[in-house]
């Protein structure tokens, strides 16, 4: 059941596979889905944007023949036009670039488009909020990063709840406001109220010995926030 994250305006969890086991992969994304989880998170990551190195389209090519479940592809890496192609023929239904890397959003963003998926931007907690907007009419998702991106388990920063509630006054309705990095059971009721629609979730998720109670939990901290997903200005 590939579940389309954007025919409902409902929140969803986005399991990130990065804090996954990986000799079981297969395993380990029917584990979070039947637990729960909505979709998949594929953190992408090439030892030169970010400090580390994760994994590519062949990975994603076999998270595919594991799951119909959407694949949402965050591309932590210095080219992102140069594999995005390669990710959407390994089985990504969107791929996210970081406005760092590109000297003109806009058009990053149509050329990805163009690949036929789905397109994201992303900013790291340094980067302006500003920086986005002049691709913000181009995409369907905005990923506000709440960790320096490189490595799951990080604690998370409060200061990009400014930016999440920057960028939900200006989205349509036909686009989505995830947030990534350090969303556990404390910090997702924040992000709830500041107006995230999607949450990126690997260690509070993957490290839990129980998935579905994990996920369990997530939801119920959830409903404890206040926002309400159709009541957007
Ligand atoms: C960070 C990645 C995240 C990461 C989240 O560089 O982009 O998607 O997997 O991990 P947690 O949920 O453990 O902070
Ligand atoms: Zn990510």
């Amino acid at each position: 059941m590939t579940s389309n994250p954007f025919t409902t305006h409902t929140w969803q969890i986005a399991a990130s596979i990065l804090s996954a086991d990986f000799a079981r992969l297969g395993a380990e994304v029917d584990d979070v889905l039947a637990g729960g989880a909505d979709f998949l998170h594929l953190d992408v990551m090439d030892g030169h944007f970010v400090p580390n190195i994760s994994f590519g389209p062949t990975v994603t090519a076999a998270t595919k023949r594991a799951t119909s479940a959407y694949l949402d592809a965050h591309l932590m890496i210095s080219q992102p036009l140069r594999y995005a192609e390669a990710m959407v023929k390994a089985g990504a239904h969107n791929v996210t670039f970081h406005v760092e890397v590109v000297d003109d959003p806009a058009a990053a963003a149509r050329a990805i488009r163009q690949l036929g998926c789905h397109v994201g931007i992303t900013l790291n907690p340094a980067t302006p909020v500003e920086r986005l907007w002049p691709a913000l009419d181009l995409v369907d998702v905005v990923l506000v990063m709440s960790v320096v991106p490189g490595f799951s388990g990080q604690k998370f920063m409060p200061e990009a709840l400014a930016k999440v509630k920057e960028v939900r006054k200006r989205l349509r309705p036909d686009q989505r406001l995830e947030i990534d990095g350090g969303i556990n059971a404390q910090t997702i009721a924040l992000a709830v109220d500041a107006g995230v629609d999607w949450f990126v979730v690997a260690s509070a998720i993957f490290d839990q010995p129980v998935r579905r109670e994990a996920i369990a939990r997530l939801r119920q901290a959830m409903d404890r926030g206040s926002h309400v997903p159709d009541a957007r200005g």
